[in-house]
């Protein structure tokens, strides 16, 4: 089987965009592959975080992965700073990665306006420690949204510079991983502006679904959503970016065909529409949220799942570090 690797960053308000954008597409795919699904919480740290919520945050995100449906038959799930692997060949790979490839990435760009003069090296570096993430498990492939694009193909630059300095042709050091990309390129967009997509570090609560929400929380939200006044609810059209990203979370979660949706709604007003919408956010939710409960219940097993694939994680990833050692000449006996 091919290996997959994917992660999310521990850092609170998982949403529909990261279960209809990211898990929910784990799961789906996830017995055509052997999946190495992560909690990234040395990527978290990348902007300035809240020591006391880290650990908690990790172990809601560990908790979610399994109350979407992951099934640790085919997938191993971990933490990131459980395998110093990670850290270690960032190191490695900082020093034969040109600076201007990481100036040069959008995302940083992006993030470092946002945050004034209080950008870390981490955040430039970020790039590389998800190389490092992606190569150690000599991943096949890995799933991306539209905004991670850039960063994979650094790290395929990343690994074909390495095994190009330091590798032999027919011995290459590391395995340059493919694009997993969905048929459905789903991203999800915030309540209270179609044009910007759903976020987790978005201040306002009302921008976004969290996965954990009550059903009078995902009323309320839906009924305060950004909507427009024209009757008839279409897709795609530009000038009603809320129609179209509100019409996308029914068909996504609802399971119909997008022309079916276009049809059933073609005549709705918001009235009609909304409440719908919410009765299929709050059903698609209620299985997730009852296996949360389950599975949060029990600490003991939760660690023990963290545990054990930390244990199979370091495992590999040592594997690969230790290559990627002795192609660099680090040759010495302990
Ligand atoms: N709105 C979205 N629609 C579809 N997919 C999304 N993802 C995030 N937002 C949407 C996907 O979720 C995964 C986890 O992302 P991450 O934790 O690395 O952080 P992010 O991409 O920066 O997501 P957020 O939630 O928007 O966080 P902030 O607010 O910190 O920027 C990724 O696969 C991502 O594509």
């Amino acid at each position: 089987k091919q290996r997959v690797l994917s992660g999310v960053q521990p850092t609170g308000n998982y949403h529909l965009g990261n279960y209809l954008g990211a898990i929910r597409n784990w799961v789906e795919g996830q017995s055509e592959y052997e999946n190495y699904l992560f909690v990234a919480d040395l990527h978290a740290i990348t902007v300035p975080h809240d020591p006391k919520q880290l650990a908690a945050d990790t172990y809601t995100l560990a908790a979610l992965y399994l109350a979407c449906g992951l099934d640790l038959n085919h997938s191993t799930i971990f933490v990131q700073s459980h395998v110093s692997a990670h850290s270690e060949l960032t190191w490695l790979l900082n020093c034969i990665t040109p600076l201007n490839w990481l100036q040069d990435m959008i995302q940083f760009k992006e993030k470092a306006v946002k945050q004034g003069e209080n950008v870390s090296a981490g955040l430039l570096d970020y790039p590389v420690l998800m190389a490092a993430d992606i190569l150690l498990y000599q991943a096949d492939k890995v799933p991306v949204g539209e905004d991670q694009k850039q960063h994979l193909e650094l790290t395929r630059d990343i690994a074909a510079r390495l095994n190009h300095q330091f590798g032999k042709p027919d011995q290459p050091v590391l395995k340059l991983p493919d694009p997993l990309i969905r048929k459905e390129g789903a991203r999800v967009m915030s309540l209270a502006d179609g044009t910007r997509k759903m976020s987790k570090s978005d201040p306002s609560e009302l921008s976004r679904i969290s996965l954990l929400d009550s059903p009078e929380q995902i009323q309320y939200k839906i009924k305060r959503c950004k909507t427009d006044p024209i009757r008839g609810l279409t897709f795609d059209d530009p000038a009603r970016p809320e129609c179209n990203n509100l019409l996308t979370l029914y068909t996504l979660l609802s399971g119909k065909r997008k022309e079916d949706v276009a049809v059933e709604c073609q005549d709705m007003g918001w009235g009609q529409f909304k409440p719908l919408l919410t009765d299929t956010i709050i059903e698609s939710l209620k299985p997730i949220q009852e296996k949360y409960q389950a599975v949060t219940a029990d600490k003991s097993y939760l660690e023990s799942v963290l545990r054990d694939g930390g244990e199979k994680a370091r495992a590999i990833a040592n594997q690969t570090l230790s290559q990627v050692k002795a192609a660099l000449g680090y040759s010495l006996p302990l």
